[in-house]
């Protein structure tokens, strides 16, 4: 039976970039045998402008009860300056759905690509396991006389031991599938809330004898990944700092452009999983054909593989690589190309792959 799968184009670039994954997807489905339907959602800022709508809950349950997947483009837009629809529908499906690893990896495709002296691409091959449903992002926060001298504007962090301990579990686990070493990064020396991520982190490392673990603030880390990204393989970290972290490293394998992820609940074989690019809706370039559409084919790369078609989703790791070789892509990772010529492009060099 197909697979079906929901698709949110969004805001911004968006549009833009998930046409162009869906281009890659028709081929798959007619070469490659890919069994999949899709369901677009004309969710984003401009459904919300016109009626209100962000996400209705009722169709928010009915995805999850029929899709095995969500390609999401992106959300947020000037003209919603709270974020409101961006919100519910992004960290709505990521909270409601319990989606709780956002697993961002992180691998240099060309030596130009990398912005380091001195390192190749081997050097830059890590996966980011960040906390995706609790830390900073539980909106327990208030403000208080907005505007008046004496305001005061207040965030609350939660950290669960059931939390903490299944996203770490879920990295341990690909760390020792992977054969790779994990570090777990936090800011307890000055945020106590947060030496429950040590405590977790000693006890399971007993359970995972075999995988080397090491831990570091964040701080240092964001110096150490500068100066030796070749020393990381899994780093798990909590919501905010994960997705600091992710723009970071995105920018040492090429930049935003490129960069992948997927929403997943790893405890859950068959869960559904959410699938979007690093990046956001890039306002600065929508509408202008520039921007780059492999960050979304390489997370409809992890979508495939998350349906189970494993090989279409090392065929677009390759093609991705091949075409970036050959410069026939997009202006941000150094080619002349447009959005639409530079999917042109890899369609055709992955009719070789
Ligand atoms: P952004 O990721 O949209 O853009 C940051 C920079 O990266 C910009 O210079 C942009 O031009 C560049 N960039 C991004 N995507 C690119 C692409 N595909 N090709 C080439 N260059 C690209 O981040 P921002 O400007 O901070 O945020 C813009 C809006 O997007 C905000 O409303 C933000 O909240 C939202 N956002 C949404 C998501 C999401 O939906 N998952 C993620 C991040 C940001
Ligand atoms: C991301 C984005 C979101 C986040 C924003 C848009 C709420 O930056 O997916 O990385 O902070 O999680
Ligand atoms: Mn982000």
């Amino acid at each position: 039976m197909a697979h079906r799968i929901a698709v949110i184009a969004g805001d911004g670039i968006g549009p833009e970039v998930v046409a162009q994954a869906l281009r890659v997807l028709d081929v798959m489905r007619c070469d490659r045998g890919v069994d999949v339907e899709l369901w677009e959602l004309p969710l984003g800022a401009e459904l919300f402008l016109k009626n209100g709508t962000t996400f209705p809950l009722e169709l928010r349950d009915e995805v999850k009860r029929t899709c095995a997947a969500v390609l999401l483009g992106a959300v947020g837009d000037p003209r919603v300056p709270s974020g409101e629809h961006a919100h519910d529908i992004l960290l709505g499906m990521r909270g409601a759905w319990d989606l709780y690893a956002n697993v961002r990896p992180v691998r240099a495709l060309t030596d130009a690509l990398v912005p380091l002296r001195g390192k190749a691409k081997g050097d830059v091959d890590m996966v980011i396991f960040r906390e995706n449903t609790e830390g900073q992002y539980v909106g327990a926060g208030s403000e208080r006389g907005r505007g008046a001298p004496d305001e005061i504007a207040m965030s609350r962090e939660v950290h669960t031991r059931r939390g903490v301990e299944r996203l770490l579990r879920a990295a341990f686990d690909f760390a020792r599938l992977h054969q790779r070493p994990l570090l777990m990064t936090d800011k307890s020396n000055a945020i106590q809330a947060q030496g429950i991520w040590r405590r977790v982190l000693e006890e399971l490392r007993r359970e995972y004898p075999d995988v080397k673990t090491e831990q570091l603030y964040v701080d240092a880390l964001a110096a150490r990944l500068i100066q030796s990204p070749e020393r990381h393989g899994v780093i798990a970290a909590n919501n905010l700092f994960g997705d600091i972290l992710a723009d970071l490293c995105a920018a040492l394998a090429g930049g935003l452009g490129l960069a992948p992820s997927a929403n997943l609940h790893p405890a859950q074989p068959g869960h559904i999983g959410l699938f979007e690019p690093v990046h956001g809706s890039a306002p600065d370039l929508a509408g202008r054909g520039l921007a780059n559409p492999l960050g979304t084919v390489r997370s409809l790369g992890l979508l495939l593989e998350h349906l189970g078609y494993p090989e279409e989703a090392q065929r677009i790791e390759r093609t991705s690589a091949e075409v970036l070789r050959l410069g026939r892509c997009t202006t941000d990772v150094g080619g002349s190309l447009s959005t639409e010529a530079a999917t042109s492009a890899f369609l055709e060099v992955l009719a070789h792959h």
